[in-house]
């Protein structure tokens, strides 16, 4: 099968923010207890926190990294997360139905964002608390000092402020399975109410707007809608969350829906303006896409694990080789959304839905999902490119016209590179792929590299990486009449980064 691409120096579609590469640590399973935080472990530094993990998270060089929740914030005191370790409360966590120690929080999150050099995205409770609560948590991180919350701060040993940018409105406020979920109408009014009080306390902090769950929720569009119209002035970013789930074995469709992705990015976008022009407004509330990944391999162990355990296993997807296919083609969709899409977390970072695993006492792995992610963190920096692809489409059980080709491409000027992403979504057939990248002079192709398994069912463990990158060669880049001609040929099911050097 044959494809074309053409990128132009001109033809931007904006610049990727850097948080676009941010990722999810919930109290939830094992992503903080025996994940990030192991105290004992030989690995663990003198604040319990797992090296090896740390080294893992840190060559995926994730941005920023949202906390607590997720589901368990709708039902979290914070307050119970600082202080003295030994007189934090062991409460029950009715979303996760779990136990919940307390011995780790706020600060000692904070210690380890600054530790795998992340950026804190914080979420506050707006299921069991409100607006009170909220304003109090931007005082304790945020104000430097002088006041009671800030003081508290300091008296639990950390001085200067934690200075968090961004703080998230809740989370999933539509779902029936919120911890006291609301209609549309209550969440954006306590939405409204928190968001004004929290940004009294610190103006210089940007808010997420809670949208839809999925694009599949019966009030998806109302909801926006009606949040939007009462929060817009004082919201920055509305939230977008979308798994998907692959339990037919049917991967044409299955990749396919990225499709999904973007027409959901597109929809969301354009409710954002109508209230925008309804509003009269100057202002653009930008999308924050805060839970995006593959999730379903767990949903049935999870069904036997005892109730009120203490970080137990939950959400332990062991991802496939076609999971890895799925992940790229989300981050592409991303990328070609940069314009509107500002942030986006990988949901989540470690044991839960990740793609670093850890084994108690034992080792920190690789998933499959790992590497697509790690491409594009690693050279998806800089100016979105506009990438018009000429192949063949499909159709599938959900999905009409899925190109056989996802592409996106980036260009960074300080590094004097052009890197390109592609899904080859032919299960069957190696595409050769022409580009045609015009507008930057000479150009020389750097590496090739791709990800693919004969087997879409491969899978990585602790012991052995079935799934990880080769460097192809074979690829020809020529320089002809002020434009460059890259040749190079996808292999069958394959992630692709092609990096190109501007001379
Ligand atoms: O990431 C797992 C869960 O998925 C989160 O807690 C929730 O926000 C979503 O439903």
């Amino acid at each position: 099968m044959k494809a074309n691409i053409t990128l132009h120096k001109e033809f931007s579609i904006g610049e990727t923010d850097k948080r676009l590469y941010g990722s999810f640590i919930e109290h939830l399973g094992r992503a903080v207890y025996t994940g990030i935080y192991e105290p004992g472990h030989p690995k663990a530094d003198s604040e319990g926190f797992r090296n090896d993990v740390a080294a893992l998270v840190k060559e995926l060089d994730v941005s920023v990294i949202r906390y607590p929740g997720g589901n368990f914030v709708s039902g979290y005191n914070w307050e119970d997360g600082t202080g003295p370790k030994e007189l934090r409360p062991v409460r029950l966590d009715l979303a996760w139905a779990t136990k919940e120690s307390n011995s780790f929080g706020t600060n000692e999150f904070a210690a380890w964002t600054k530790k795998v050099n992340a950026e804190m995205m914080m979420a506050v409770n707006l299921g069991t608390r409100g607006p009170q609560e909220a304003r109090n948590f931007v005082e304790y991180c945020n104000f430097p000092g002088g006041t009671y919350w800030s003081d508290l701060r300091r008296k639990h040993g950390v001085n200067d402020p934690h200075r968090i940018k961004l703080w998230c409105l809740g989370n999933e406020m539509d779902g029936p399975w919120q911890i006291c979920g609301r209609t549309a109408e209550e969440y954006g009014r306590i939405a409204l109410e928190a968001a004004k009080v929290m940004k009294w306390t610190d103006p210089s902090i940007e808010l997420v707007a809670c949208g839809s769950s999925h694009m599949r929720m019966p009030t998806f569009g109302d909801w926006e809608k009606t949040v939007l119209e009462h929060v817009y002035d004082h919201a920055d970013y509305v939230s977008l969350h979308m798994y998907l789930a692959n339990h037919e074995n049917d991967i044409p469709n299955f990749l396919g829906r990225s499709l999904e992705m973007d027409n959901f990015i597109k929809t969301v976008a354009g409710i954002c303006d109508l209230v925008k022009v309804k509003k009269n407004s100057r202002k653009t509330v930008n999308l924050s896409f805060d839970e995006w990944n593959v999730w379903y391999h767990s949903n049935n162990a999870d069904r036997k694990i005892e109730k009120w355990s203490e970080a137990p296993p939950l959400l332990e997807d062991i991802y496939t080789m076609a999971d890895a296919l799925a992940a790229g083609c989300l981050l592409i969709t991303l990328l070609k959304n940069a314009d509107r899409v500002k942030i986006a977390c990988l949901a989540q970072l470690v044991n839960v839905i990740a793609p670093v695993m850890t084994e108690k006492s034992g080792s920190a792995w690789r998933q499959t999902i790992f590497y697509p992610f790690m491409d594009a963190s690693g050279f998806g920096r800089g100016t979105a490119l506009r990438c018009p692809v000429t192949v063949d489409k499909y159709d599938s059980r959900e999905f009409c016209d899925v190109p056989y080709i996802e592409a996106a491409g980036v260009h960074n000027r300080e590094k004097n590179e052009i890197n390109i992403f592609t899904v080859n979504r032919n299960l069957g057939e190696a595409v050769n792929l022409d580009a045609q990248i015009a507008g930057f002079g000479n150009i020389s192709l750097v590496e090739h590299r791709a990800l693919y398994n004969n087997d879409l069912q491969a899978c990585n463990s602790a012991s052995e990486e079935k799934v990880k990158p080769k460097v192809l060669s074979g690829g020809r880049c020529e320089n002809r009449s002020g434009s460059a001609f890259l040749e190079i040929a996808l292999p069958p099911a394959s992630w692709n980064l092609v990096r190109l050097k501007i001379l």
